[in-house]
């Protein structure tokens, strides 16, 4: 392993009923709180009247910035940095998927940075400070409750990038699986690919001792596969949407990363890909991943066998370790279109009239990946698979 530092300082607070202890988890201090959500879902469900409520009934004085959208953007990251600038706001609680939490960090920093945000999400600028923020997840998907990551969309220039700091860690996260009843059959799905996509993308790394590491990453994968079939079955059994939910936060919460750097290629490509067709982020993964695997197969073949034999119990049995591993692959890609996911771009109407411009979007800050280095004609060639 390599030399590690681990330290998450997310307060995790996780089960049925426990938005109840929302007024003890926010900073004293506190006055204004600035409560970000998307297109409406969560007035739906009624989540919405229950924050507003405790907020106000505990004295806070509550604003909002509604209409985060999936894949959120950085003309709304701005606007609601404005918001806490002019409105003098000293907490942010998001309340959503990975796009509202993804935003409500990015504002966060933006509020206390004197420029446009996207300085921070292209690194130009680093922030100095955040205004702190919690959230409350409705949708198991990304594990950005629970790590410093953000995606920003600039949809001017077809650009999406990751960014994070220290300062964007919430500071308290609330996971309630009922929350996540309401989730249609589709996100439910796609929230499925994209948490098995964190474990694979950090599964894939270089060689190092990680038995353990290992070990974890097929247990949160075996665990996934086990139950995203009943809970598809019954979208509001608690039993499966909490192993769901508490899956995919220990997914990307950094500690399957301990002592090794995750792969992250095939992120980046879907990154670029969403940034020109605005895609689900796990519909694209779920169509690239195999790709990339089948593409770098050769790189180490013995990590894709491991995964085959391991995860989806394919017997090696006279077969070579390139036959075992090419198996796994497809049981992964078959697992995933029996959920419903897409398996080609096609199914997005994309074709290859903006091929080039997704490159040169996945190409934009060189090559990349740490299993192993991707360059232009290899990202050329997933999204051709992939097509
Ligand atoms: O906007 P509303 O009305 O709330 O509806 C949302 C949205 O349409 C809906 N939804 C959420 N909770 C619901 C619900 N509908 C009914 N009931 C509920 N309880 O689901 C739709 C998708 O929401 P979104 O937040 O976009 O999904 P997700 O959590 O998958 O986030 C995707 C974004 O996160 C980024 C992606 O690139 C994409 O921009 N990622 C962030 C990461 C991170 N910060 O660590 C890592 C990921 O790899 C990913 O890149
Ligand atoms: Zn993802």
């Amino acid at each position: 392993m390599e030399n590690f530092i681990f330290h998450n300082p997310t307060k995790l607070v996780f089960g049925r009923g426990q938005l109840e202890q929302l007024p003890s988890l926010i900073p004293d201090g506190v006055e204004r709180v600035l409560v970000t959500y998307g297109g409406g879902s969560i007035k739906r469900n009624g989540i919405y009247t229950n924050i507003m409520k405790k907020l106000t009934d505990n004295g806070y004085e509550p604003f909002e910035l509604g209409g985060v959208e999936p894949n959120p953007r950085l003309t709304t990251v701005n606007q609601g940095a404005d918001l806490c600038k002019e409105n003098d706001i000293d907490f942010i609680l998001a309340v959503g998927g990975g796009s509202v939490i993804d935003a409500a960090k990015t504002i966060a920093s933006a509020a206390k940075y004197d420029g446009d945000a996207w300085d921070l999400v292209t690194k130009k600028a680093q922030p100095e400070d955040a205004l702190p923020l919690g959230t409350v997840l409705t949708l198991a998907a990304t594990g950005s409750e629970m790590n410093a990551g953000a995606v920003i969309t600039n949809w001017e220039t077809n650009e999406k990038y990751g960014w994070g700091s220290p300062f964007s860690y919430p500071v308290f996260s609330i996971l309630d699986p009922v929350h996540t009843y309401s989730v249609p059959e589709d996100q439910t799905v796609y929230g499925i690919v994209d948490m098995m996509s964190h474990v694979l993308e950090q599964y894939f790394h270089t060689p190092t001792n990680s038995p353990v590491q290992d070990r974890m990453a097929e247990g949160i994968l075996r665990s996934i596969i086990e139950a995203a079939p009943k809970l598809l079955n019954n979208l509001e059994s608690y039993e499966h949407r909490e192993t769901i939910m508490y899956a995919g936060t220990m997914a990307f919460n950094g500690i399957l990363q301990m002592g090794y750097r995750g792969d992250f290629a095939t992120h980046n490509i879907e990154h670029a890909v969403s940034a020109v067709y605005d895609i689900p982020h796990a519909g694209g993964l779920s169509i690239l991943f195999p790709n990339w695997m089948k593409h770098n197969l050769s790189v180490d073949v013995s990590r894709f066998k491991q995964m085959a034999t391991r995860v989806f119990g394919v017997d090696p049995t006279g077969k070579s370790d390139e036959e075992t591993a090419l198996e796994g692959i497809d049981r992964l890609s078959q697992f995933w279109s029996s959920l419903g996911a897409p398996t080609r771009l096609a199914e997005y109407d994309i074709i290859d009239t903006k091929l080039e411009l997704m490159v040169d979007r996945a190409m934009k800050r060189g090559p990349f990946g740490n299993f192993t280095k991707l360059h232009e004609d290899d990202v050329r060639k997933i999204l051709q698979m992939s097509l």
